[in-house]
Formats: structure tokens, sequence, C-alpha cells
């Protein structure tokens, strides 16, 4: 989510602030900005938009500058706009930011009673305002920008400038990415190595709480939990990637990058409100009253946010014991909904702009429907017209298959069944705190389940030749077969069906033949036993069974590939049983030369009928 970049040196740094950012624009392009010191003083150009839309405001001839930092933006609070785009300023001091301040409200209402004035709804404004607070104390700029550090909750990579100290860079990070380029009198900082690489390979990995200083005569770096300073020769490292390489971070598809994010935008989505998931309540403005009123809700979307609130209405109906219905959008769009007071409309979706989705919304709003979106882009169309946003905190999906933006979903989606369930009272205290306590360990669960990835590209190569497969779940594992058969069907292009295992008698069991690989998602559950007979009448007709289970000594000599994934609590086993599925469809697409990334007819966000 977002990405910073600065430079310090002899040269222009307008033309590098720029390369840089463009190169960072997979991490975020909804706005831009940049900050550099001329002659007179510091200069700052914003807009919404792309890097070019920033280009386009910047003076022609560029100013000549040799000290500057810029920003290219992904909304995580307040929309995009050139008002919430970085820099944040406050009278001299200049502040870009990745990440996202947990406490800023509270920042903010302690600054706003001290006669502060906000101009943006970000939470990052709060940094630059307590740094000027500080100075006015009478700190130095690095002791005001230490104590601001102390006084921030939540992640961060900072890059800070100030009128006080010219041609000095503060570049500091906790939790987000941050990294320093060592060149020949001139440096730089950066959130990932694409932004720096056509100028350096010399680089320093910025560990948290560490404060590095840049200025035209050097670098120093600093522990800020010891105060003291770190030797620069013994971090400094020499890469070898190439800037392709280096903006999917040495991996071959943006697709892959992204199922190993899963964990960071599981803990990412659910961070806030893990705690007290019925603050989310509040947030979202629903009262008590409303929830308890809550006869019913009409949950909708397409594609993999489709299998997102198929998962929804298991969890929210077995939680919450509310009603759930679930519909994809095209078709809610065109029934006779019957929407009451008492129903809550909810649609999901990753870029916020699906047209199908767009549309349903707008129907069940037009019936009266309060609607609440789970959206993962701010300021997208479906957030701006929704009543409420949940959003998800996956950061940029830039494969077109979606993965961790489908887990983020789901994330979400557990956290406002926790708080329906507590607040109708039907979840008890204890039981409440235990699946908090299980939610909060599905990060580091996917950790682990990914470990299974070398497996589970040996196993994709067997399906090379495949023409047709089938996908098997009961349950809550049923979407995750649905998710697991479209993911191979749009990355891999071999045919794939998903079924509840219980259905396959109606039907499709007439597919079955020798051979035919049947993924089947097997958690350790009160369905298991239900799904090994269906296991067995697969195998009765010849089909080949791939079982992905945290059960692994009830299957392991039944069926004929196993990928065991960690044990969790039943209602949370599709965070581990889709990420073998997404790796699965991956590796087979890749083996099949398919380009994963940007699937044939497909596109990422589907704006029209
Ligand atoms: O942005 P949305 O979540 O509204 O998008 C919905 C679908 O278009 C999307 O999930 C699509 O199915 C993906 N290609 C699946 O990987």
């Amino acid at each position: 989510m977002c990405g910073i970049v600065g430079y310090v040196g002899k040269s222009n740094c307008l033309p590098i602030l720029i390369n840089g950012l463009k190169s960072l624009e997979y991490r975020g392009y909804d706005s831009a900005g940049i900050a550099f010191k001329n002659g007179r003083g510091i200069e700052m150009y914003k807009t919404e938009g792309r890097i070019s839309d920033l280009q386009k405001i910047i003076p022609d001839p560029v100013p000549r500058a040799k000290t500057g930092f810029g920003h290219t933006r992904w909304a995580t609070h307040g929309a995009p706009s050139s008002v919430n785009a970085h820099p944040h300023v406050s009278e001299g001091v200049y502040v870009v930011h990745n990440g996202i301040i947990e406490n800023y409200r509270e920042l903010k209402s302690e600054l706003t009673q001290n006669g502060c004035m906000f101009s943006s709804d970000t939470d990052t404004e709060v940094i630059p305002q307590l740094i000027l607070v500080y100075l006015r104390e009478g700190l130095s700029l690095k002791e005001a920008i230490k104590k601001t550090i102390s006084r921030l909750r939540g992640t961060f990579a900072l890059g800070i400038m100030s009128d006080n100290e010219p041609d000095t860079l503060f570049a500091i990070k906790r939790g987000s990415p941050l990294v320093i380029g060592i060149g020949d009198g001139e440096y730089f900082f950066a959130s990932d190595v694409p932004a720096i690489l056509s100028h350096t390979r010399k680089c320093i990995f910025v560990e948290d709480n560490e404060m590095c200083i840049l200025k035209q005569d050097g670098i120093s770096l600093l522990n800020l939990d010891s105060d003291r300073a770190i030797s620069i020769d013994e971090r400094k490292v020499e890469i070898n990637w190439t800037p392709d390489m280096a903006e999917k971070e040495g991996y071959d598809f943006f697709m892959l990058k992204e199922i190993f994010e899963q964990p960071e935008a599981v803990k990412n989505t659910i961070r806030e409100w893990i705690e007290n998931p019925q603050k989310l309540l509040g947030e979202l403005g629903i009262t008590k009253k409303i929830v308890k009123e809550l006869r019913r809700l009409q949950i909708v979307a397409c594609g993999t946010s489709y299998h997102a609130a198929l998962f929804a209405a298991y969890i929210i109906q077995s939680l919450a014991r509310i009603h759930v219905d679930v519909d994809i959008a095209s078709e809610y769009r065109y029934k006779e909904h019957i929407v009451e007071k008492d129903t809550l409309f909810i649609s999901i979706t990753q870029s916020g702009e699906t047209a199908d989705t767009l549309a349903a919304q707008r129907e069940a709003q037009k019936r009266g429907a309060r609607a609440l979106t789970i959206c993962n882009v701010v300021g997208s169309t479906s957030a701006r017209e929704a009543d409420a946003v949940l959003y998800t905190r996956a950061g940029p999906e830039i494969g077109v298959a979606s993965t961790k933006a489908f887990t983020s979903q789901m994330a979400a989606l557990c956290l406002l069944a926790l708080a329906l369930g507590t607040c109708r009272g039907g979840l008890k205290t204890r039981e409440a705190k235990s699946l908090r306590d299980n939610l909060a360990m599905i990060p580091s669960l996917l950790d682990e389940t990914l470990k299974q990835n070398t497996l589970i590209e040996k196993l994709a190569k067997t399906l090379i030749h495949t023409k047709s497969s089938l996908y098997l779940g009961r349950g809550i594992s049923y979407p995750i077969a649905l998710e697991g058969a479209l993911k191979m069907k749009e990355i891999s292009y071999i045919h794939a069906e998903g079924y509840p295992a219980g259905e396959m008698k109606h039907g499709p069991i007439a597919l079955v033949e020798q051979g035919l690989p049947v993924v089947v998602v097997c958690p350790k559950d009160n369905l298991c036993e239900k799904t090994f007979s269906n296991i067995e009448e697969v195998k009765a007709r010849g089909g080949r069974i791939i079982a992905i289970t945290n059960n692994p000594s009830y299957f392991r000599d039944k069926v004929d590939d196993l990928i065991e994934v960690p044990y969790t609590h039943p209602v949370f086993t599709p965070f581990v049983t889709v990420l073998p599925l997404q790796l699965l469809a991956y590796h087979a697409g890749v083996f099949r030369g398919c380009d994963v990334d940007k699937p044939r007819n497909l596109a990422k966000s589907v704006t029209v009928e």
C-alpha cells in the first residue's frame, strides 16, 4: 500500500523521483505527490491520479533540485484526492508515509484540542502536526521526529524533510518496507528496490524502529530503541535483481507474490478489530437496535467475491444466527427482490467498480435497503455509494486472479459474523474469545500452509495434459471447491467444475473416468465422514483423488495425493484449504505456458454489464 521514494545528491532529483515513483505504481496509483528543495525553499505538487498526471502539473522546464521525495498512494484513510495525496505538510514539515497510523483518531483529537487545524482526511497528517508541536517545544528536528514516532501505533515507512534543515532527509520504518540506496555521492530511500535499481545496487534494508538520516555528504543509521548508531558497512548488501524482478520482489508473477502476501493481507484486515469486533459495528453505523431487529442479510457479488459471499452465509448463519441470502450480482439486479426494513444488503467487491455489483447495490438502495460494502479500494464507486464500508486491507492486487483479496474478504466477514453474533447474544463471551483467538492465528497458519508450495508445484506438473477436473467440498468447504475450480479454469484453462460433494450422485458422477483428477476439500469437521463416502464413490469409478485436508491420518491411504494443511477451528478452515488450490492453479498455468497475471479474455475489473 503506497510507495515512497527520496533522493539527496548532486543530480537533479525530479527525474529520479518521477521514475522511482513510476516503478512503485504497482503499490498504488490513485494519487501522487512530490516535494523538493529549490533555491528558495520547499516546493510541492500533488494530484489525484497517476504519476503521469503528476508530471502534467510540474512546471516546464522541470525545476532543478538536489533533495526531494515523492509518494504514490493507495488510499486507506480518505478518498483519493489532491488534498489527501502526500506529502502532508505542517508549517514547513513535510511527510510521505506508507502504512496505517492506527491511533490517528486519538492523536488528531488531542492535536485539534490544542488548536491544530487539519486539511486532509488522512491518518498521516497527524505526523507533521506532532513534529511541529515538538519543534515548538524547543526540540531539534531529529528529537521531535523521535518523540513523534514514540507516539505512533500501527505501521509506517516515513520520509520527512523540513525547512529547518535544508538538504537532509529522514527515513524511518516500523512494519512497512523501507530500503536505502547508497550511490556515489548520492543516497536514496524507497519502499521497494525497483525505485532505485537503475542508480545503485548497494542497499540497506532498514529494520523496524531504525532511522536513517540522509545528507549529501553521507548517511547515518540509528536504532531508535537503543539510541545507538548502526554501522553502515555491516548492514550494506549488494543486490543482483533486474528492475522487473525487483518489482515482483523476485517472484515470476504478481499472482504468486500476492498468494504469498496473504498472511500479511489477512493480518492487516483484522488488526484494527480483532480485539473487539463489536467496535466495528459502531464504526459502520450499525446500532445495537439495528442488529437486534435484523431478520435477513442479502449478500451480492461476482466471481471470487461471490465465493466469499457463500462463505459468509455459512459463517454468519452459524455464528450470528441470521438468515443470509446470497446472489450473483448479475442475477440479483433483475430479480424481484423483497427488501424489508429489517434487511441489510451487503456487496462484496475487491475493486469496488464491478458494474453488476454496483447495479445490484443501487437496486437494493432504491428499494430502501441499507447497503454495506466490503471493498478493497478506498474511494471506489461502491465505497462512495454505500451507506457504510468495511475495507479489506489486502493492498493493490495486480494479478487478474483474485487471491489475497479473497482471503481478506473472508477475514472481514469473520469479523462481521463475530460482531453480529456477540451483539445478538448468540455468542457467549468465552466462545467469542476462543473464536477471536483462532482467527488471530490465521496469518501464521497461512505462512505454514505456504510451505507446501514445492509439493504442490510437483503435483501441478502431473496435471499439464489434463483436459478436465472436478472440485468437491461440503458445507463451508463447498465455496472453496468452487473457488479452486474457478482459479484452475481462469489461470490454466483446464476445465474445472466445482460441486457440493453430496450432489455428485445427481449427475456429475457420470463424468468420472479413469484418471480424472478430483480435488476434494475435506478438512476435519462434522462432514468429514460424508465426504469420505463421496471419495469412495469417485475411486470406485477410477477417479484420481487429490485431497486437501488437515486430517491426514484419516485420508492418507485412501487418496492418490494429499496436501496437508494446518489444523484450525472448523469455521476457519477455508483460509488454509484455499491456498493450496490457488497454488495448484498457478503452477498448472505456469507449466502450461499461460500468462497467469493476464489470463486470456479477462480483465481485472469488469466495469461493463
Ligand atoms: O472486483 P470484484 O471483486 O467485484 O471482482 C469480481 C470478479 O470479477 C473477480 O472476483 C473475478 O472473478 C476474478 N478474476 C477471480 O479471480
